[in-house]
């Protein structure tokens, strides 16, 4: 198969759909590999990078999408990538269609077989081209919140792990997920003390035995959430409720009655923030005050580590986009129930339920779709 990695044009994104060792892979098993000119630049991959690995370089996205078979990106496609997609080509990449109107029609005119990395499942329930991601920003929200309360972001000024002598800073993370946990992991390696609320009994027994103690892991009544937030120095805020906005657990007056100088990271911001005075920043801008706490609430996360992050991508990808070159898109997807639900568009239709109610759209059973 001829596999396309068009550069990513999106505003300050520069991760990209496949490293050079991703590359290597799919040579080895005899695919080839266009890569647009710079594709990888951003993150130290230079074109001669990508020749080494086997792929041939290309200086436009549109050879790539004129000749490839498969497009594997990182991003939505944008408005002239999709104007470039063709009857018949595999698009495999992050699409979020649901709340994308022109998107979604833009991919129903074009025919295309359109598999959006964050609705392929797993086994155990997950969503596992959705998780490195979350493994990102949920150890980044502690650097980040780490930075929030230093004095000159106007922080209380507290060293997280304190120093011997002087106690540590509390840290609540709201949320035991692949966000919660991995912050609450950087947050002890830090030496801080830490907190995960949750409503689930068996992600606080996950956590309490992950942690050997060393984490307390407090069940998430609003009297737990109020006592605890109360008393933090940051907040983390990582509670997901799947297909719906997070719900606001920090109200405008626990912020009011917040430690001055307190921080809070709201991760969930990209599903609404899960406290009531968030709203979404960038990372040209990350942090604003309200009431005297630090508000850290980026939407992207990841793209501030993009070379960590398109590794970490990667990792998840690749399984999925070697089987897609391997057996073809068909039989890829008729082997693997996880991968089929990753279907969102195909051949002009919508073939998963949540965009086609979001959207207004009719919706075709995905294996209907591909027997069309
Ligand atoms: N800002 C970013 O850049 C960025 C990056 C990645 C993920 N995220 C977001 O972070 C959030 C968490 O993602 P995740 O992968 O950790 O999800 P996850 O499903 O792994 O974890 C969410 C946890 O929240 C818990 N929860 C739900 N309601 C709760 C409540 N009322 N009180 C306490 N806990 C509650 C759930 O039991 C679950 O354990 C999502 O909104 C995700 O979209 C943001």
């Amino acid at each position: 198969m001829i596999i396309g990695v068009p550069k990513e044009i999106k505003n300050h994104e520069y991760r990209v759909g496949m490293t050079p060792a991703s590359v290597r892979e799919l040579v080895n098993n005899k695919h080839s590999v266009l890569v647009e000119t710079n594709a990888g630049m951003g993150i130290g991959f230079t074109d001669d990078d990508y020749v080494a690995a086997g792929a041939t370089v290309l200086g436009t996205a549109a050879e790539i999408f004129a000749k490839a078979e498969m497009i594997v990106k990182v991003k939505e496609p944008q408005a002239v990538e999709r104007a470039m997609l063709r009857e018949g080509q595999i698009l495999f990449t992050y699409l979020h269609l649901a709340p994308d109107l022109p998107q979604t029609q833009d991919l129903i005119k074009s025919k295309a077989i359109c598999i959006a990395y964050e609705t392929v499942t797993d086994n155990r329930g997950g969503l596992p081209l959705l998780a490195p991601m979350s493994e990102v920003a949920g150890r980044m929200s502690i650097q980040a919140g780490a930075r929030a309360l230093e004095k000159s972001c106007g922080g209380r000024g507290m060293l997280l792990g304190g120093v011997p002598g002087v106690a540590p800073a509390k840290v609540v993370v709201i949320g035991g997920g692949m966000v919660g946990t991995n912050a609450a992991q950087m947050a002890v390696g830090l030496g801080a003390d830490v907190t995960v609320l949750d409503r689930s009994v068996d992600v606080l027994r996950r956590i309490n035995a992950q942690f050997n103690g060393a984490v307390k892991a407090i069940y998430s009544t609003a009297d737990a959430l109020e006592q605890e937030v109360l008393a933090a120095d940051l907040v983390i805020g990582g509670v997901l409720v799947p297909g719906a906005a997070a719900p606001k657990l920090v109200t405008k007056d626990h912020i009011k009655r917040m430690k001055p100088g307190s921080a809070i990271v709201d991760v969930a911001i990209d599903q609404g923030g899960c406290v009531e005075t968030s709203k979404p920043t960038t990372h040209a801008e990350p942090t604003y005050i309200v009431d005297d706490v630090v508000h850290y609430c980026v939407a992207n996360m990841p793209g501030a580590v993009p070379r960590t992050s398109t590794f970490a991508l990667n990792n998840a990808t690749l399984p999925f986009i070697i089987r897609l070159a391997n057996k073809g898109y068909k039989q890829a997807l008729l082997d693997d129930q996880h991968l089929m639900n990753g279907l969102n568009v195909m051949h002009g239709h919508v073939t998963n339920q949540s965009v086609a109610e979001a959207l207004g759209f009719s919706f075709v059973e995905p294996k209907v779709a591909l027997n069309a």
